[in-house]
């Protein structure tokens, strides 16, 4: 796919807003997504606000670049989509339920397919996830039970940066035995 070919990350934006109809194409795309028993963990909170991407950006590592995007997309994973009695207390990467791993691996597939079909529709991302998982709940006002996988920032790029580095397939890539 030549979306896959041309993606970046792109970390400086347009003052440009994304039509709600354009997001709105992409976010069908992640709900398409394919999940461990079809449990469909995924749930993306749309963020425009000024003041709340401020907040966001801030307890991501303050990376101040992400400011000029107008959209945050805030992915979260549901640990009540896989647990009925999940354990509700503080949901991070070492949380014992292991369902915590389960959501995050099928979150991040449908995250990826709303990059992939972003690119298809002109507009740039970036993914973020340096953030402490404590913070970024905080920062979003995620009810209980959501994990925050990655906000990913959306808009037109002003920036068009060269292909970075990628293992070569010989180096990933074995047949038969390791
Ligand atoms: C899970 C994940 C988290 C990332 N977090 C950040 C981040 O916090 N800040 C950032 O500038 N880039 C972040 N990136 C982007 C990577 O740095 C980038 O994908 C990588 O350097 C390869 O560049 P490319 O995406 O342009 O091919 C993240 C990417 C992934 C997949």
């Amino acid at each position: 796919m030549k979306e896959i070919k041309e993606r970046r990350s792109i970390r400086k934006y347009l003052a440009k807003d994304v039509p709600q109809g354009v997001l709105v194409s992409i976010l069908e795309n992640a709900r398409l997504a394919p999940s461990g028993s079809n449990t469909q963990p995924w749930r993306f909170l749309v963020v425009r606000d000024e003041t709340a991407r401020q907040r966001i950006m801030m307890a991501d590592h303050q990376q101040k670049w992400m400011m000029t995007a107008p959209i945050f997309l805030v992915c979260a994973a549901d640990i009540r989509s896989r647990s009925e009695a999940p354990g509700l207390g503080a949901l991070r990467e070492d949380s014992k339920n292991p369902d915590i791993k389960l959501i995050i691996r099928d979150s991040a597939i449908a995250i990826e397919h709303i990059v992939l079909e972003a690119q298809h529709q002109g507009i740039s991302t970036c993914w973020t996830a340096w953030f402490a998982q404590e913070e970024m709940q905080w920062a979003v006002n995620a009810p209980v039970g959501y994990y925050i996988a990655a906000v990913v920032t959306l808009g037109y790029a002003a920036e068009q940066p060269d292909k970075r580095a990628r293992k070569a397939l010989e180096d990933i890539v074995s047949y038969e035995s390791w």
